[in-house]
């Protein structure tokens, strides 16, 4: 169990502006979007969070926060923030909720098996919560389907050829990909396939997917275009009370092609909502 805030042997909280106890926060993955997660959280972005750990398996650069194991970290985070991959979310998910934490999921494809999602999402007591990540507007995709099921929604990713390349193709697809001169299909099919075959790549499909409650009625489309300077995600949905266009185009992250710049922003603003302090974000 956590730790009590108070006390011996407990971590002595420091409180907020407005006297409430901010929420102990712990980073997952220290990588391209971890470590802009956590200098921002250590310069107080985030009022309702301070930020109490870091559980890495590679450093990059010093740490802003004390590294700690798993285990360290949940007992005495009410938050674990994974920015690390589908594959971290699948290993420490359970033991996060079990352990009475909340899950801020940035790797939302890690839940496109809806067994998974179901286990660690509806037992508690910790909750899991995602980002919205790379795109916006999935708000009111959730409040168009509270009034009805879509009859169709589209994702279409367009990104760089050489962050589409991927361990499990074959030297003529990746040579297809990586020498393409003109915008190419790289994939079409259901977000849990593309979670499962680019599960760096295509978060955005997942997270409309839980957006729109849906997944059978979203499809997905991939494309690598040699000219892409941004990363583009075009949402396009149309049910019985609105059609839907919604076009991002967001910069890759210098240290990390295949993740957007907005990225760790985003995971700080959900953050923000989680901690109760939706308007404060600096
Ligand atoms: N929701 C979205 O829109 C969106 C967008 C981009 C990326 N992402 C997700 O965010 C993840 C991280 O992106 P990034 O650009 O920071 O990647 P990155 O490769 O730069 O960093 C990931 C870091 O996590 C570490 N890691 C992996 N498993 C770990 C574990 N079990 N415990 C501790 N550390 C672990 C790796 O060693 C690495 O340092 C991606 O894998 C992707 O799934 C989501």
């Amino acid at each position: 169990m956590r730790a009590t805030i108070h006390g011996s042997g407990g971590i002595a909280a420091s409180r907020t502006a407005d006297g409430r106890i901010p929420a102990r926060v712990c980073v997952l993955g220290y990588g391209s979007i971890g470590t802009v997660v956590a200098d921002r959280l250590s310069r107080g972005a985030v009022p309702g969070a301070e930020l109490v750990g870091i559980v890495h398996r590679s450093r990059v650069g010093d740490l802003l926060a004390p590294s700690l194991s798993l285990a360290e970290a949940l007992e005495i985070a009410d938050v674990v923030v994974e920015c690390a991959s589908q594959e971290a979310v699948w290993e420490v998910g359970q033991r996060v909720v079990d352990a009475g934490c909340d899950l801020l999921v940035s790797s939302v494809g890690a839940l496109s098996d809806p067994d998974f999602a179901q286990r660690i999402a509806g037992g508690g007591p910790g909750r899991v919560v995602c980002t919205h990540g790379a795109v916006g507007g999935l708000d009111l995709l959730a409040a168009a389907r509270d009034a009805a099921p879509f009859d169709h929604v589209l994702v279409r990713s367009t990104k760089s050829p050489a962050s589409l390349v991927q361990s499990w193709m074959d030297a003529p697809q990746r040579e297809r990909i990586s020498s393409t001169a003109a915008r190419l299909c790289v994939f079409a099919g259901s977000p849990a396939e593309a979670a499962r075959l680019f599960p760096k790549s295509l978060n955005v499909a997942a997270a409309v997917s839980f957006a729109v409650r849906d997944w059978d009625t979203v499809s997905v489309e991939l494309y690598a275009d040699p000219d892409a300077e941004m990363t583009c995600h075009e949402i396009e949905a149309s049910g019985p009370i609105g059609r839907y266009s919604i076009k991002i185009e967001n910069l890759p992250s210098a240290a990390n092609p295949r993740s957007s710049a907005v990225v760790p922003y985003s995971i700080l603003r959900t953050l923000a909502h989680l901690t109760s302090y939706p308007n404060l974000i600096a």
